[in-house]
């Protein structure tokens, strides 16, 4: 091998949230963020919402540079392990993420005189750090949300003067905050109600919420004036061109030693369904299969079986385990259906089921299994009662699951 091809890695990388070699697409979807941060008063904040793996981690990430370019602090976190959250700690992790940034913010200085027999002083600044933040919200009289408010409006005091447009608030997996009614807790709607009204004070502190599609019904389940505080940007499965830049691009340098050909691209495409994941995942077992085959002095080609079944027991396998044998067998009639891959109504399965099946699910049957399902992550609901498999290209591999176990 030439010297200058082996210094040139696998490019591809298939995994939650990590930024791939190139980033397709999207251009729309980013516009419309930067739409977003035009506003003076915020009347719209952001949802940024899809399947599994479609790749809204790696474009928040790509929002937070434009925000900062234009003049705003970028403040969040992941919200994985938040399903428990109550009132309280939603208040403290604002004020944890914002004092990331306000805590270089001097909000007075004092001249204090030094130690022993000197008369110098010595300047001490006090800063907007989290001790600060936490002590305003103690010291604030009422519940949480009048404490949090009044927090929020004395950083922007501190913050206005310092030439930012505003302070961006995103966070990522936003679908694990839940209100707990049985607890009387609901962080959710505190979360909702302190945006609202500091927004409507015309301080410009803007939500970005990242999340699975449970996330925004969630939303308006908890708020419905959620309904008008969002823009809901839904990130898709990738065009054929975006798709061919995203498998393309990265093997472009001339110190690649792997070209992919024509067909081999279309059968990337077809077989990633245009899926982000899907496509780091295919592109990077064909680069490392290519990499032998050239060596050896093969023709290569795309070894889609192969590559199908490791995705097969890396990517659905997990989730798959999660199902009983009846939710399996359910998920199996569902996988019949021809829209199995876009929205399918109950009433559309309990028929499909009357025609495959010798013991048919009831409609309340299928209602209940489907509501369980959608604890299990494999499917959801929308907003006007339709179900969608929550896993992207899921139909197919139940279909390849049928197929080898019959
Ligand atoms: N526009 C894109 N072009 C090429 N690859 C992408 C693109 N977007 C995402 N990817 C790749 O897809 C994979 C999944 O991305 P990411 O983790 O951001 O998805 P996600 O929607 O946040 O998934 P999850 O719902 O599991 O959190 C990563 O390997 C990433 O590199
Ligand atoms: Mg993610």
């Amino acid at each position: 091998m030439n010297p200058s091809t082996q210094e040139f890695k696998n490019p591809f990388r298939p995994g939650a949230g990590h930024m791939p070699p190139y980033l397709a697409g999207r251009e729309k979807e980013s516009q419309e963020f930067q739409r977003l941060l035009r506003q003076d008063t915020i009347l719209e904040n952001m949802v940024l919402t899809g399947l599994r793996g479609v790749g809204k981690t790696v474009l928040l990430d790509t929002f937070k540079p434009l925000a900062i370019e234009k003049g705003w602090f970028w403040v969040g976190t992941d919200l994985s392990e938040s399903v428990s959250l109550n009132e309280q700690n939603v208040a403290i992790r604002l004020l944890t993420d914002m004092s990331v940034v306000t805590s270089s913010v001097v909000i007075a200085k004092e001249e204090v005189a030094s130690f022993g027999f000197s008369r110098e002083k010595t300047e001490v600044r006090h800063t907007l750090n989290f001790a600060t933040l936490e002590q305003m919200y103690n010291e604030t009289p009422g519940l949480v949300s009048d404490k949090i408010k009044n927090v929020l409006e004395i950083v922007w005091s501190c913050l206005a003067d310092q030439d930012h447009r505003g302070l961006i608030f995103a966070y990522d997996e936003a679908q694990n905050l839940a209100d707990h009614s049985a607890k009387e807790q609901y962080p959710l709607s505190l979360l909702l109600d302190v945006f609202q009204s500091i927004q409507k004070k015309d301080i410009p502190f803007m939500l970005v919420l990242t999340g699975l599609p449970t996330l925004f019904p969630k939303l308006v389940e908890a708020r419905t004036f959620a309904e008008r505080m969002f823009r809901v940007v839904f990130l898709d499965r990738l065009n054929e061109a975006d798709s061919r830049d995203a498998i393309l691009k990265p093997i472009e340098s001339i110190n690649c030693p792997v070209r992919f050909h024509d067909n081999s691209v279309d059968t990337i495409c077809r077989v990633s369904g245009g899926y982000p994941y899907f496509i780091q995942f295919i592109c990077r077992e064909v680069y490392d299969v290519w990499i032998q085959k050239i060596n050896a002095g093969e023709e290569p080609s795309v070894p889609v079986d192969e590559i199908v079944r490791k995705l097969d027991s890396d990517f659905f396998a997990g989730r798959w385990a999660r199902a009983t044998d009846r939710q399996r067998e359910l998920l199996g009639v569902i996988a019949t259906l021809e829209n199995c891959d876009s929205e399918f109504m109950v009433q559309e399965v309990v028929e499909r089921s009357k025609q495959r099946l010798e013991k048919p699910f009831s409609s309340s049957h299928v209602n209940q299994m489907l509501a369980s399902l959608s604890e299990a992550g494999l499917v959801y609901k929308n907003r006007y009662g339709k179900y969608s498999f929550a896993v992207p290209l899921l139909g197919e591999f139940i279909f390849r699951q049928s197929q080898r176990t019959s």
